[in-house]
Formats: C-alpha cells, structure tokens, sequence
C-alpha cells in the first residue's frame, strides 16, 4: 500500500452533490431560453387551433369515431405482446400489419417501435465495415444518433445539395462497398422536399450507392394512396429502404421498414432496437391497420392539406412579407431568436393558436423559428386569421 492510500474511507472533502452540475446545466438552458417543458393538459375553458402536433390528416383527432369498428373487428387484439417479435407468441397482428404493408408497397415490411428506433436499429445494423453514410445535414436526430452509435464512416452533405453529394459519390464510391445516401422526404422542420427523383437517378452512375429514405412526415400525407413522397414520384422501387412512422398522419403508434426479403431478413437478426425491445402491443398493430384502411382513402384531406400549405405560404408572403422553405403542410415561420420565438409562441397561443417554438439543438442558433403544423382539418378561415394574427405581431 503507497503512503497516500489508506484502508480507512476517505475524508469528506467539501465538494458539490452528484446532481449540482445537472442542476447548472438546466439554469444554463435557461438563462438561454432553451429549456424544454412538457406542455400542460389543455385548458377545457380556452381552447386553441392545434398546430403543434403531427396529425396532419386529422385522423388523431377524430380516433372516437373508429373505436367501435375497432372493437368489432379486432377483439382479441391484446394489450401488451410481453416480449420481442423474437419471442413473442403475440404476434398476429403484428404480422398481418406486416403482410398488409407489404402489399401495399409491394416489398416486404418490418415493424419497429418507433421511428426513433427504426432509424437507429437500422443504421447501426446497415454500417458494417466497407459502408459509407451520406447524410444531408437536416436530416432527423434519430438518424444522426444511429450514425453516431454506429461508429460508421459518415459525411453530411449541405442541405438538398445534389451537386455537393454526387462529388462525395465521385470521391468516394471506388474507396467503398456500399454508400448508403441517408435522406427525409420531407423535412420536418424546414418542409421542403428532398428531390429524390435526382438522387435515385445517381444510381446509374454509382452502382454501389443505396437510399435510405426516411418519410416520417410523408408517409400518409404524400401519394395518391398517401404512401409518401416516393409512391407520389414513383420511385418506390428504386429506395433501398423507407422508413415510415405510424405515430403521425397515421395516428397511431411505432414505425415500418420497407425493402427487399433480404434486408428484411437481415434487420431481423441485426437490428438491435428491433431484437433487444419490447413489441408495439397487438393492439396498436391492429389499431395501425385500421387507421392505414382509413389514410389510404383519404386522398381529399391529402389534396386539402396541400393546399392550406400552399395558401398559408402565399398569404404569409404577401401580407405578412414572411417567405419561408416550405413547400408542405409543415410550415416554418424564421425568428433567427430563441427568446424572441418563445415570445412568439406565447403571442399566438393568446390568440388562439398553439404553435411551437424550435430551438437549438433541433434547429441551429441563429434559426429558431415557429413550427406551424397544419392538418387536413383546418378551415380557410382560421388560416387567414393565423397569417392575420402573425401579421400584427409587434
Ligand atoms: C424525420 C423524423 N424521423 C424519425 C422520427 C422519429 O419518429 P417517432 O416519433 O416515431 O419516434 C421523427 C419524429 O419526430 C422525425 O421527425
């Protein structure tokens, strides 16, 4: 034993508790005015125009009209499966969700827990050695932790810019196996499109590249039959992989792949966020069909959700002077302040509108912004009163 170490516990020095530097980076998010809070339940006696959540059919909102045709059809579907796909006896509906994907989208499909997992159980599974990620710099926090975890080689390319990832194609497809190009059909915090048909079209030039299309706020939306972006370009066939959510348009919860029988395979044994968790219950992929019947028939809200964005964004610019990236349903107003966006969502939740503001980390400084959120169910009137009420702000 040296002279310094003792068999008796050590003295008690004066230093802070465990949890004091938690405690200062809470303040330090606050003097910021980037502290996050759970909103608090709606207030029965005031309410407000929902442009905060991602139920953009509407769908979410009127789930109490299907519920008995839920109960009629899926009376068995249980509330818990007890286990992972892998171990699970519970898997009927999962696998009839599965099946009813598949035809959909004519490749097999695979059910994930949530987007969250989906994109980082396949990330993480796709980077083995001789693989390189390409991803545009907006995509999803979900993607970039995949990558991340992974410990893949990866490079982020500037947002939407063809011209900078076909050099990184160029540079790099002869130094790799695969390069899988990591992209979100629409981008849920600017809104605009990744134009995918040009991306799919670099594959005759580079053979070894792979897409990975995340339509997290396309799926539902996007599509005659409301498949996402890729069914509305036609391209599905040409995605490697399309990850879909289920907790947005689709109103109910979890998240789908879709690719070839081998990947499929492949995830199953590789995926850890698909091996290692619990499964939706039977109830939600039961409850997931139902409302995938329903999403499919709805190509009226999807007609009429486009064109509230479209109108929202002309009136914006022409009476409010405000142009934004959008070319969506999700529509961001750019403060470039964090203090001054929170203001703002405040300012229009007094006037009837619940609106988020978006700070760093989920936007960079200097790009805070309201996320306006529209869903098929809005009337013309209360987007002439949003843009009214943005327009008299100060
Ligand atoms: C683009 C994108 N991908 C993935 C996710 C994660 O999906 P989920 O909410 O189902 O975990 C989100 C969620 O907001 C998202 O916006």
């Amino acid at each position: 034993m040296s002279k310094t170490e003792s068999s008796s516990a050590p003295a008690v020095v004066d230093s802070p508790t465990p949890t004091k530097a938690y405690s200062d980076i809470l303040s330090h998010l606050r003097d910021e005015n980037r502290l996050r809070e759970i909103p608090a339940d709606p207030d029965a006696n005031f309410s407000t125009v929902d442009l905060l959540s991602n139920d953009y059919l509407g769908l979410g909102s009127e789930s109490h009209l299907y519920i008995e045709e839920f109960r009629r059809r899926f009376p068995d579907a249980e509330f818990t499966s007890s286990a992972s796909r892998l171990l699970s006896r519970r898997n009927h509906y999962h696998s009839r969700l599965e099946a009813y994907l598949e035809e959909l989208y004519g490749r097999p499909a695979l059910l994930f827990n949530s987007g969250y997992h989906a994109n980082v159980g396949m990330i993480q599974a796709l980077a083995i050695p001789s693989t390189l990620f390409l991803a545009d710099k907006l995509v999803h926090a979900s993607a970039i932790d995949g990558l991340r975890l992974s410990g893949a080689d990866y490079r982020r390319f500037p947002h939407n810019d063809i011209k900078k990832l076909k050099r990184l194609l160029r540079d790099n497809h002869a130094a790799y196996e695969r390069i899988i190009v990591v992209v979100e059909s629409v981008y849920s915090m600017d809104g605009d499109l990744t134009p995918i048909e040009r991306i799919v079209a670099l594959k005759k030039d580079f053979p070894n590249m792979m897409i990975y299309l995340d339509e997290a706020h396309g799926f539902g939306v996007r599509g005659e039959r409301g498949l996402g972006l890729a069914e509305e370009k036609k391209v599905v066939d040409d995605i490697d992989i399309i990850m879909g959510t289920l907790g947005k348009a689709a109103a109910s919860a979890g998240a789908f792949a879709v690719a070839s029988p081998a990947i499929k395979d492949y995830l199953v044994n590789t995926a850890r966020s698909f091996i290692f968790s619990t499964a939706i219950s039977p109830a939600q992929a039961a409850w997931s069909i139902l409302m995938i019947e329903k999403l499919t028939a709805m190509s009226d809200r999807r007609r009429r959700l486009a064109r509230i964005g479209h109108d929202l964004r002309q009136q914006l610019f022409r009476k409010a002077n405000i142009e934004t990236p959008s070319e969506s349903h999700i529509v961001p107003v750019i403060i470039g302040d964090a203090g001054e966006a929170l203001n703002m969502a405040r300012y229009l939740r007094a006037n009837g509108f619940d609106s988020l503001a978006i700070r760093k980390p989920t936007v960079a400084v200097g790009s805070e912004r309201l996320r306006l959120s529209l869903n098929a169910l809005l009337t013309d009137s209360d987007i002439s009163r949003l843009v009214e009420v943005i327009g008299n702000y100060h």
